[in-house]
């Protein structure tokens, strides 16, 4: 079955998605309560986040070439990482050792670069793969509940990715906590990369601490 894809994201009131402090504990412990099987992750994200809180970078270790062993019971998600250009070689052992995630699956596409399909192979990192020069997402979405499982994906990331599952419908809601600020003219709007119009329904709004709120849509097909 095609898996239910929610987007999560904390956003200024003027739109920024970076360039201001995002309160990590509120982000997080709403995208945990969505209970995803899965978390969506690009790779641009995924990069700046090791380079935000690992420096340096700490060594692969022989344990690292591993794939973890699967835990009965294990609730906590996987991260699927879009890169079918490589940009995580080198740094995906971060990700695997991450407390919260329990596996680390990456989406290819036909022209990503084979040396680094060979570092996931030496390393038991299951791959994806579909569409020919980026990953096609819709396929590649379908192809993890079918290989996978998974029922509940939640995409953390970008403007850039989150945009895709807009205009393409891969994402069937919005869960956007706004902060209570204005990040200024200096960053990237989070709807800038939207090719498609799009009618939403206010499934929920909640006020949480410190000024933020929690709003909720459905993304009607
Ligand atoms: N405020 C928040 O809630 C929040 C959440 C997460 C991240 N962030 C911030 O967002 C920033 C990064 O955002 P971003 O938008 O630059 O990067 P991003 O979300 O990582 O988006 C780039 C991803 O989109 C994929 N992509 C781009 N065009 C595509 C296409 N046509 N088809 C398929 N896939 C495509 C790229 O794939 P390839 O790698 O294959 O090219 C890459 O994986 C960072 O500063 C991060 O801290 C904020």
């Amino acid at each position: 079955m095609f898996p239910e894809v929610i987007i999560h994201n904390t956003l200024s009131l003027d739109n920024a998605f970076y360039g201001f402090d995002i309160d990590l504990e509120a982000h997080y412990s709403i995208l945990t309560s969505l209970a995803p099987d899965a978390v969506l992750v690009g790779s641009d994200t995924a990069k700046t986040g090791v380079e935000m809180f690992y420096n340096p970078i700490p060594a692969e270790t022989k344990s690292d070439l591993k794939r973890p062993e699967k835990v009965p019971g294990d609730t906590r998600p996987v991260s699927v990482i879009v890169d079918s250009r490589g940009k995580l070689k080198g740094l995906l052992h971060i990700y695997r050792n991450l407390e919260h995630v329990r596996d680390v699956i990456v989406l290819v596409s036909e022209t990503t670069p084979a040396d680094y399909l060979k570092y996931l192979e030496e390393r038991e990192y299951p791959y994806l793969m579909s569409g020919y020069d980026r990953v096609d997402l819709k396929e590649a979405v379908g192809l993890l509940g079918d290989t996978f499982g998974f029922s509940r994906i939640v995409s953390d990331s970008g403007g850039r990715l989150n945009c895709i599952l807009i205009d393409e419908r891969i994402a069937s809601s919005l869960s956007i906590i706004i902060a209570p600020l204005i990040a200024g003219p200096d960053h990237r709007r989070y709807f800038e990369d939207i090719d498609s119009t799009a009618d939403l329904r206010l499934k929920k709004t909640e006020n949480l601490k410190n000024g933020l709120v929690h709003l909720v849509y459905d993304i009607m097909k």
